[in-house]
């Protein structure tokens, strides 16, 4: 009997299969046609039985692949047709030269196709032990895959040897995944759950939009793309290539930021789609407005938004360029991890682009802004490290914006798969003249083809020429209207080269036994090289060099050792000859190569930021700091130097009280911990001295100056000057990300003692280094002034995220990690605004009059803002107008909706307070605003500066968006005094 999970796969699958009228047979392209059109379940019937047998085989795989229990599969029954007559698969090579090349295959007959057909996917119908505890954990998957980020998200490439033994195409569950993020639940939730007519109804519904700078916006669901009656459909071969293919050996080099691939990045699919440029002759797009490129937006969320990238729209307009809305790869409909139920396939450009759970295509003026697309996929500048790379400066945020460093094209590359990583060739039949056949795969980018393959035994000397197939070049022999997967195979006309092509060298063994490796290099049409030397990049992008596999002398029989493994091992040369202390970079692999001096590439040491002035040799005594503990001349100490913070007392984002709050002491953890790398770099100006040895060492031993500002009796719990310890006590979830930390306070008697509008500081020990602690400043959602015992701090937390290299925020991270009952220490309050209530509040302690706040958030950035609104809005004598516009990507992101809205619909007279919402994703429902908190959007909701100077802008969200909404405040006249940044 059939598990559950694959009946309703199985009828999930045979009604997508109705809806698309589909047929796989090999027929001219009218006779199927005709024959479907009359009656869509018709068309397998029609396959008459004296038909080629490989017709009717291969009208049972779509329909039955993946989905169908292998025993009663007709494709099993018949794959030995499919592959030995047409799959272009390899057979494993031997170290005589009796293995077979793969046959050319001779386009003669109308009915037996001359190009390769996919091989049948193997069903699958378990969940992985190891998915079962990721949100992906309906999504049955192929376990030979190698994971290379964990188990989640879902990055994975096939073993290099099973990737190749497949031949041409790759079975879609061998293929190759690049997941940022988890697989939309929407498209997940379909993988194994019960699929009843609302779940297939779903898939067919999904509906993506073609907007922007078009004449005529369409929105098209799935139901009408397949439709061959609406959208002309067409099937062809495509390799999609990851662009971090083979940046092991980039990370073994240098680490870039970036997790490692082997070579077995990339795998080749028979795509059954709608040109995209069809789909936009009929959007029409706007060029005389400036129209120019394409972005596309998939329906995963992630930490950034959700994935997104663009190319340029005269590519998409191409035909030639070919780029698709697919939604069959090898005549199966997508599985989830390949976007289920469609996706963009851009062939010849690196697979980043080929946005996945298509849902939005965008026609615009500029490259997409999508975080994916500006801070990932480039290769820059090679003296752009890691470090530099996640300065938050102008500059840098320029060069990453730079169009001229985002990949589109990938570039010319090659891969010597057999010999295998630690194959053993014996050497026996050297004598007789044996010879050993090496063969692999090579590709080169857009379009373009690779036009020689050349091996290399002497490391560079001397090279000879490699035989090239294209076995893509099959599907140009096929008759004109053949009709493949219910699309028509439109690869006759073109010229260019979308796919892998392979290659094979016989080399006698008497030779390979002189050598000490083998390496190889590819050029393409436009004479575009693979390089000796390996041109490293923040990103691990694009990485080409000659493939390079060493050959270990052993008796009578030969080892070959590749660069790397797809693994967390250690497998490879490369990694051998680091830990021998090879130097990779020295031109020659590591090598010592006698009589070439060794050419040390000196590791950059890490940038230091100088926070002295040289010229200050002032020795400073414990005495002389204790008098500048006030708010007279404050002076602090960082890294036992001295200074003063009197002329910062103004200007610090942080308000004078995080100086004064310092004075005295010795701030070094804290300063380090929140001080940008700008910020450091002002501190020259103000160093005064450097505090003597014994004073450091005192400074460092001596507990608080006062002990009654530890007294756990004492009425205020915040000290600023002293940590002060309050008690996790519980956790409360308000969005996926986002909790409320609950504190209790030493008595419950204590109030917290933050002004409206203030901040604390909030210290944990870093869990990776206990030694160290972390800190960060937050406004709490308690009632600083009148909530007595408890302290709730609402915190999003910023999850790691090993595929895009990010981290994930250290004190987040800390404080979900962090045990009920355990203390977590606390000093504030800081910050340089105060609403003290009634229309007055103090900025930098100078008072000011306000009649009306317009308070702009996004996120977490609420909080501030919540205290503000509550102060306002709960006191009837407070005649103060507020306006909040809160701006989140979907309805579930919007933190503290409930509690705004009571504020606003409670504040007296009704109306005073009003707080709209905007999203830039809304669902349909949606009654708010719509959009981002953009230029539009500011203009109609805060307009023009009240020339009264009586209204006040509270801003706090994300830096992108508090750096756009100042710009356009500026623009509609608003003063810097007018903006409070939190
Ligand atoms: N599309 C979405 N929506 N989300 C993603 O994470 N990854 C991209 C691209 N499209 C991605 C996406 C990357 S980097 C690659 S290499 C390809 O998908 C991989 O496609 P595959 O997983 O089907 O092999």
């Amino acid at each position: 009997m059939e598990a559950p999970a694959l009946q309703q796969r199985q009828s999930l699958h045979d009604s997508f299969e109705r809806q698309q009228k589909f047929t796989s047979l090999i027929l001219p392209h009218g006779a199927v046609t005709a024959a479907a059109e009359k009656n869509p379940m018709a068309a397998a019937d029609y396959c008459p039985s004296d038909i080629d047998e490989l017709a009717s085989t291969r009208t049972a795989s779509p329909t039955t692949t993946d989905f169908s229990s292998s025993s009663s599969s007709s494709d099993d029954n018949n794959s030995t047709t499919l592959d030995t007559s047409v799959n272009y698969s390899h057979s494993s090579n031997t170290n005589t030269n009796t293995s077979c090349p793969p046959s050319p295959i001779t386009s003669s007959s109308l009915l037996k196709p001359a190009y390769p057909l996919p091989p049948p996917s193997t069903p699958l119908t378990t969940v992985l032990p190891t998915d079962l505890k990721t949100p992906d954990h309906l999504i049955p998957r192929d376990p030979r895959l190698i994971r290379l980020t964990g188990s989640h998200p879902f990055n994975v490439e096939p073993p290099l040897t099973a990737l190749f033994e497949h031949g041409f195409l790759t079975p879609q569950n061998l293929h190759y995944v690049r997941n940022h993020g988890p697989v939309p639940s929407s498209v997940a939730s379909v993988a194994t759950t019960t699929v009843d007519e609302e779940n297939e109804d779903s898939l067919l519904n999904w509906e993506f939009t073609v907007e922007g700078l078009v004449e005529n916006p369409l929105t098209i669901s799935v139901r009408e793309l397949i439709d061959s009656q609406k959208w002309d459909n067409v099937t062809y071969p495509v390799t999609l290539v990851c662009a971090g293919n083979r940046r092991k050996e980039q990370n073994l080099i240098r680490k870039s930021k970036g997790f490692s691939w082997g070579a077995g990045g990339l795998s080749t699919a028979l795509w059954t789609g709608v040109g995209l440029s069809e789909i936009l002759a009929k959007a029409k797009p706007l060029t005389k407005k400036g129209a120019r490129y394409v972005c596309f937006e998939g329906a995963d969320q992630l930490p950034n938004g959700t994935y997104g990238t663009s190319v340029k729209l005269a590519w998409a307009m191409d035909p030639n360029k070919g780029i698709m809305v697919a939604h069959k790869m090898n005549g199966e409909e997508l599985h989830p991890d390949h976007g289920r139920p469609v996706r963009v396939v851009v062939p010849g450009q690196i697979g980043g682009r080929s946005v996945k759970w298509l849902k939005r295509i965008v026609v615009t003026q500029g490259p997409s802004e999508n975080w994916y697309h500006v801070f990932d996929n480039r290769v820059l500048p090679t003296t752009v490290g890691p470090e530099e790379s996640g300065e938050k400066t102008e500059e840098m945020g320029r060069v990453w914006r730079d169009e001229r460093y985002a990949i589109y094209d990938l570039n010319v590359n090659s891969v010597i798969c057999e010999p295998g990583h630690g194959e053993v060739v014996s050497l026996r039949g050297e004598e007789q003249g044996e010879t050993y056949k090496l063969r692999g795969y090579a590709y080169a980018g857009g379009g373009r083809r690779v036009t020689r393959l050349e091996v290399t035994l002497d490391q560079g000397k001397s090279w000879r020429l490699a035989g090239i197939e294209y076995p893509e070049d099959r599907y140009r022999e096929a008759q004109d209207g053949d009709e493949l997967f219910g699309g028509r195979l439109d690869v006759s006309w073109r010229e260019s080269c979308f796919c892998w092509c392979f290659w094979d060298l016989e080399i006698p063994l008497s030779e390979l036994r002189e050598a000490k490796d083998v390496c190889i290099r590819a050029m393409d049409e436009s004479l575009a090289l693979q390089p000796k030397e390996m041109y490293w990049s923040v990103l691990g992008m694009m990485n080409n060099p000659w493939f390079r596999v060493v050959i270990h002398h052993e008796g009578d029989t030969l080892r070959f050792e590749h660069p790397t493994q797809p693994m967390l091992t250690s497998d490879g040369w490369m990694d051998r000859v680091k830990k021998e202390g090879g130097n990779l970079a020295n031109g020659f692999w590591g090598e010592k190569v006698p009589g070439v001096e060794e050419n040390i590439v000196k590791e950059e040491p890490v940038k230091e930021i100088s926070m002295v002035d040289e010229k200050v040799t002032r020795l400073i005594t414990l005495e002389e700091l204790r008098e500048h503990d006030g708010e007279e001349e404050p002076w602090f100490v960082v890294n036992g130097q001295v200074y003063d913070g009197t002329p910062f007392l103004e200007g610090h984002p942080g308000g004078a009280a995080s100086i004064t709050g310092a004075a005295g002491q010795d701030v070094t953890d804290e300063f380090l911990a929140i001080h940008s790398e700008n910020a450091k770099a002002m501190m020259p100006t103000y160093h005064i001295g450097t505090l003597t040895t014994s004073a450091l060492a005192a400074l460092k031993t001596s507990s608080t100056s006062d002990p009654a500002l530890s007294d756990p009796n004492r009425p205020v719990f915040l000290q600023s000057k002293t940590w002060n310890s309050a008690t996790l006590t519980s956790k409360e979830s308000v969005s996926p990300d986002t909790k409320i930390f609950h504190f209790t306070l030493s008595h419950p008697a204590q109030s917290i003692g933050l002004p409206v509008g203030q901040h604390l500081m909030m210290r944990l020990p870093d869990p990776a280094k206990p030694t160290d602690s972390i800190i960060r400043a937050y406004t709490p959602i308690s009632d600083g002034t009148s909530e007595r015992g408890t302290l709730r701090v609402l915190v999003k937390i910023y999850y790691a995220s090993p595929t895009e290299d990010i981290k994930g925020g250290q004190m987040t991270q800390a404080l979900d990690a962090l045990a009920l009952g355990k203390s977590v220490e606390f000093k504030g309050p800081v910050g340089k605004f105060v609403y003290q209530g009634r229309g007055v509040c103090s900025v930098n302690g100078r008072e000011r009059k306000v009649k009306r706040f317009v308070m702009i958030c996004g996120g977490s950035g609420v909080t501030p803002i919540y205290q503000v609104l509550r102060a306002v809005a709960v006191d009837d004598q407070d005649r103060t107008e507020c306006l909040v516009l809160d701006g989140n990507r979907v309805e579930g992101d919007i933190l503290m909706k409930r509690e705004l809205d009571e504020l606003v619909q409670g504040a007296r007279p009704e109306g005073r307070c009003r707080v709209k919402y905007t999203l830039s994703r809304p669902g349909e429902e949606w009654k708010g605003l719509r959009g981002r908190l953009d230029k539009t959007t500011l203009e109609s909701e805060v307009g023009e500066r009240d020339l009264r100077g009586e209204t006040m802008v509270l801003l706090c969200g994300p830096e992108g968006m508090q750096n756009m909404v100042k710009e356009v405040l500026k623009g509609l006249g608003w003063k810097d005094e007018d903006v409070l940044v939190f």
